[in-house]
């Protein structure tokens, strides 16, 4: 879940209740909220590959392409760190603006986030959309990713709070699954606007505007949390509110707990010094390597630079976005399978296998690019070739999105005890949100040093992050979050961490969301 704010509590309440119309609601907005996020991942690689974006903001790396007469160096064709910083430059400023987003979704409400995310992300669109220099292209960047930063931070936490406890899990996927599908739809429009005379990277960048309305004016109907509404003193409106959403006056339960839980809440004083005492210690090294391993696992080259990255292999222009909408496609459909096996399977499975597949189709495509280019990048793939790459590409993001995709953000949303949850929960995001502003914009670079050996690189970190998973992460499915005490304390290694008295303490909290 690429906002990282859900919480899946393990411990489902047999509250009463039905899937009402709110709830129905509640994912389109998850949609919308992943939408914006994907289409973001997915729009600038696709421009970036276009000639006349490239003429006009970036002349020297358009030049560089086109003085290619096939004995250039084709790894590093694109390297111009201008050109990243257009992509990444979304990342740092989501990363910062997340810190903000807390503050303002605590204070004055989810939706007041959610709202002020919109509308500043469609600021950030319309100033892409009618770019006339790199600058308007980068301060456009900038609010686009304060605007996600926003968003990522609020439309989760929205979602956990108004789901049943039952779907929560769910819709931790669901917000992954949007993602991909907003990565996909920005594949398209990319093969779309390609083909158009002029402007076609105008019509890409502004059209991430569609889904920032809907997010906007969604969020201005969206009725507020009844969590939220505790935690600013209106607890009659909050019962109200929790009848509606649930579809029935019997809510006594469910109420309680959440007063119970806001009441706890209130008693967390130093969250950040919390999370820092040893018997934590467990969670802060998960939540600290999970979403670096995420981004190390090299996704993120494939969904921003997929068109770059298949043009700098040789293809042609249509064939390069193409070929992104073909892995885009492949990342929306395996996304499915982790919903189905996540429960069945268990989490461990999921990444032990994906770990291992990523890790063959990275040697494949290293030995491929490395046979065809050499190390002097003279070079161009044939046909069969290329078939060959393309689809050894795919085998690897599937794997990505049946494992670490969903799962980068789902197993540190169910390992933290309350006391330590808000923390643990800005360090994954930021965490996450800082090594994907690295990769993009270290990438281009990074080929054109390490060549063909880039893929050796990434194939090497998944080694580390698959032994890691092996021997440090313990299986979460099916397990209550107060009941995670005791599985640290079986672990051969996080065991020593877990004070004995720690183990057998029902956390009485355990409904709390968020
Ligand atoms: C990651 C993103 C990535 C996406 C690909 C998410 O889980 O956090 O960085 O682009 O998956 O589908």
């Amino acid at each position: 879940m690429a906002g990282g704010g859900f919480v899946s509590s393990g411990q489902v309440g047999n509250y009463e209740g039905r899937v009402t119309g709110f709830v129905i609601i509640t994912c389109l907005v998850a949609a919308t909220g992943g939408l914006i996020f994907g289409y973001d991942i997915g729009i600038s690689g696709g421009v970036t590959s276009m000639d006349e974006f490239l003429e006009k903001f970036f002349p020297q790396v358009y030049k560089k392409m086109k003085n290619d007469s096939g004995n250039v160096n084709q790894y590093c064709k694109f390297e111009n760190h201008l050109l990243t910083l257009f992509t990444s430059s979304l990342y740092l400023a989501a990363l910062v603006a997340s810190f903000f987003a807390s503050a303002t979704t605590s204070a004055l409400g989810r939706k007041v986030s959610m709202t002020i995310g919109g509308v500043i992300f469609l600021i950030g669109a319309v100033l892409n959309g009618a770019a006339q220099n790199v600058q308007m292209l980068i301060v456009g960047r900038i609010l686009l990713g304060i605007g996600i930063g926003y968003a990522n931070q609020s439309v989760p936490v929205y979602l956990s709070e108004m789901a049943p406890p039952k779907l929560r899990g769910a819709l931790n996927i669901g917000f992954q699954m949007a993602t991909t599908i907003g990565i996909f739809g920005a594949n398209l429009v990319n093969y779309g606007t390609a083909k158009m005379q002029h402007n076609g990277w105008r019509v890409s960048l502004g059209l991430a505007g569609v889904p920032a309305v809907i997010m906007t004016v969604g969020s201005i109907f969206l009725p507020d949390t009844p969590n939220s509404l505790i935690e600013r003193g209106k607890k009659e409106k909050a019962r109200e509110m929790l009848q509606k959403i649930r579809g029935t006056p019997n809510v006594d339960e469910e109420y309680s707990d959440l007063l119970e839980a806001s009441e706890a809440a209130k008693e967390v004083e130093h969250p950040w010094r919390n999370i820092m005492e040893r018997k934590y210690r467990p969670q802060l090294v998960i939540t600290c390597l999970i979403p670096l391993f995420q981004q190390f696992t090299g996704i993120n080259v494939i969904m921003f630079y997929a068109p770059v990255l298949f043009k700098t292999l040789g293809f042609g222009d249509d064939a390069s976005l193409m070929s992104a909408v073909i892995s885009g496609l492949v990342n929306v459909f395996a996304t499915t399978v982790s919903i189905f096996s996540v429960d069945r399977f268990g989490r461990r499975a999921l990444f032990l296998e994906g770990g291992l597949q990523m890790l063959a189709a990275q040697i494949g495509v290293g030995v491929l690019i490395g046979l065809v280019f050499g190390v002097s990048g003279e070079g161009s793939f044939s046909k069969g070739l290329g078939n060959l790459a393309l689809i050894l590409i795919c085998v690897y993001v599937a794997a990505f999105a049946w494992s670490w995709g969903p799962l980068g953000w789902l197993v540190p949303s169910e390992i933290f005890p309350l006391e330590i949850r808000s923390a643990g929960q800005s360090i994954n995001v930021s965490i996450n949100m800082f090594f994907t502003f690295i990769i993009g914009q270290l990438f281009l670079s990074m080929l054109c040093s390490m060549k063909f050996g880039l893929f050796f690189f990434f194939g090497g970190w998944v080694l580390i992050m698959t032994t890691f998973v092996y021997f440090f992460v313990p299986e979460t499915k099916n397990v209550p979050i107060e009941e995670m005490n005791r599985v640290w304390k079986n672990h051969w290694f996080w065991g020593q961490y877990i004070p004995d008295d720690a183990v057998g303490l029902a956390n009485h909290h355990h409904k709390l969301d968020v």
